[in-house]
């Protein structure tokens, strides 16, 4: 579980309503000297600290620059400068930079009550975009993992309340617009926190059992099919990744009903290997620990559905999440092994850590042909391949459908979980050709492409569905810390999937 680092949130009108707290983060633009209006009424002594600091030009404001100025007595006592860059660059995703560094230096500097100066910034965003993206900025910036630790240097701190102040909008307004934003990264933090949780703890059960916990918290239905389930359906493609594991597999499905039943129904998938060891196909030891995010497709798509009623979003969802450990043991599946799929098409397993396309092959024609969705996304750390494509800057997307594509590229915008496609040229299908079954699960071994090859493994089990893959293996965690996505965990996938169903339900 995540610490509770900020109690509440709310809005407010600009200076002078409210009581402001003991620190005030005040955004600067690069090459400012000035205090941004309206609180720079505030500041007017010609000695007041904030105006001599962002006077002096030892400020550079440099985005996510952080200087601190004290003012003695009076609130606020402390005044966080915090660097925008470029006025004329400022972009939504910026803010949440800013925001989530003031918010995190304020919570290390022990602030107990927090203001943030949401007014006057660049960008043609909406004021209400404004406040629901700092929201999500705060929460997203201060979260920390809660480890088992005997002792907790960091303690209990938290910010007791975080005040945004924006004027320009009704309280009603903005205070909804913080709320979504909280919901948003509360969706990011769990997705963040199941990523963390070692796989000694985190098993396919583990991941059904907080599945099922989200179903009655959040109004959804839960489904779950284990081991003789999946067998008496013919889920040979998932059964044969999960046979050398001692941990039994779970196909888990979360539904959502928003209420209308005219609106579209949206099959969201996620694989949910809970520990990649390769199989017999072994992984080198280096960095293996690793692999315990190997169900952070799972947890985008977990994240994503614990914050579809609170934001009430306008369609239905399906969701499915292939749970299983990919271990090697005297009942794995060998190299050269045949397993036939949900689909009824047979695979020939030529390299057994290939095996996230096999738990998502079952998982996608299942929801395909059971619940028919108008769109069907999934989301996996698929392939080491995406690193060496995009590094950990953005996930690549493969796509059937053109116009399923664009409100991905739209909402990685929004969103700030960046996307980028790449093709499944004509002849690549042809390379997952073998005497030996339908399909085999790697391609030619020369053929490069990794990541596409993936794709078009998976386009063969959608039937014509629009459908998008979205290979999150570079994305899902990184070592670099950033100041809304701290390092670890980063629960991509989760506002970049809320907004592409927002964007569905108009
Ligand atoms: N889970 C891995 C992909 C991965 C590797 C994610 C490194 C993050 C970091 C996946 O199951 C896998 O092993 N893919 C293989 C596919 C190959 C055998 C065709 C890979 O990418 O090497
Ligand atoms: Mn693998
Ligand atoms: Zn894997």
């Amino acid at each position: 579980m995540s610490k509770t680092t900020v109690r509440k949130i709310e809005a407010i009108n600009g200076p002078g309503t409210e009581p402001l707290g003991d620190t005030l983060v005040l955004p600067i633009a690069k090459g400012s000297t000035t205090v941004p209006e309206p609180w720079n009424g505030m500041f007017t002594s010609p000695s007041d600290p904030v105006r001599v600091l962002v006077g002096s030009g030892d400020f550079k404001g440099d985005l996510g620059e952080v200087a601190v100025a004290y003012r003695g007595e009076g609130q606020p006592s402390r005044v966080l400068l915090v660097g925008m860059g470029d006025a004329a660059q400022f972009t939504r995703e910026r803010l949440r930079v800013v925001v989530a560094a003031g918010a995190r230096r304020a919570l290390d500097l022990a602030t107990a009550e927090l203001t943030v100066s949401l007014d006057s910034l660049p960008g043609n965003d909406t004021a209400s975009a404004v406040v629901e993206a700092a929201a999500e900025a705060v929460y997203l910036g201060t979260y920390r993992f809660d480890a088992p630790k005997a002792s907790d240097s960091a303690g209990e701190r938290a910010l007791s309340v975080v005040r945004l102040s924006r004027s320009g909008l009704s309280e009603g307004d903005a205070n909804a617009a913080a709320q979504r934003g909280l919901h948003r990264a509360a969706g990011t933090n769990l997705a963040r926190d199941l990523g963390h949780t070692p796989a000694n703890l985190m098993t396919p059960t583990h991941l059904a059992e907080r599945a099922e916990m989200l179903a009655s918290q959040y109004d959804l239905d839960f489904t779950v099919f284990g081991r003789e389930e999946a067998e008496r359906l013919g889920m040979g493609a998932f059964l044969g990744v999960t046979q050398g594991s001692v941990q039994p597999p779970q196909m888990i499905f979360l539904r959502y009903d928003c209420g209308n039943p005219d609106a579209p129904t949206v099959g969201l998938v996620g694989k949910g290997i809970t520990f990649d060891s390769g199989g017999i196909s072994l992984k080198p030891s280096a960095k293996m620990d690793e692999m315990k995010y190997d169900m952070c497709g799972a947890a985008a798509v977990l994240g994503t559905m614990s914050a579809v009623r609170p934001l009430g979003i306008g369609v239905n969802v399906i969701a499915a999440v292939a749970a299983a450990e990919n271990m090697p043991s005297g009942t794995a599946t060998k190299p050269g092994d045949v397993h036939t799929s949900y689909s009824g098409k047979t695979i020939e397993v030529l390299n057994t850590d290939a095996e996230g396309r096999l738990v998502l092959a079952d998982a996608l024609s299942y929801v395909v042909r059971n619940h028919k969705p108008a769109a069907l996304l999934d989301y996996a750390t698929l392939t080491g391949a995406v690193i060496t494509a995009l590094g950990h800057y953005g996930a690549a997307v493969l796509s059937n459908d053109d116009p399923l594509w664009q409100r991905i590229e739209r909402a990685g915008e929004t969103s700030g979980d960046r996307v980028w496609r790449l093709p499944i040229w004509e002849e690549m299908p042809d390379h997952l050709r073998t005497p030996f079954a339908d399909l085999k699960n790697i391609a030619d071994g020369n053929a490069g492409a990794g990541t596409i090859a993936a794709g078009a493994f998976l386009r063969e089990f959608v039937e014509g569905t629009p459908w998008a893959h979205i290979d999150i293996a570079g994305t899902a965690w990184w070592d670099k810390d950033r100041p809304h996505i701290p390092k670890g965990a980063s629960g991509y996938g989760v506002r970049l999937t809320l907004d592409v169903l927002s964007g569905i339900a108009g």
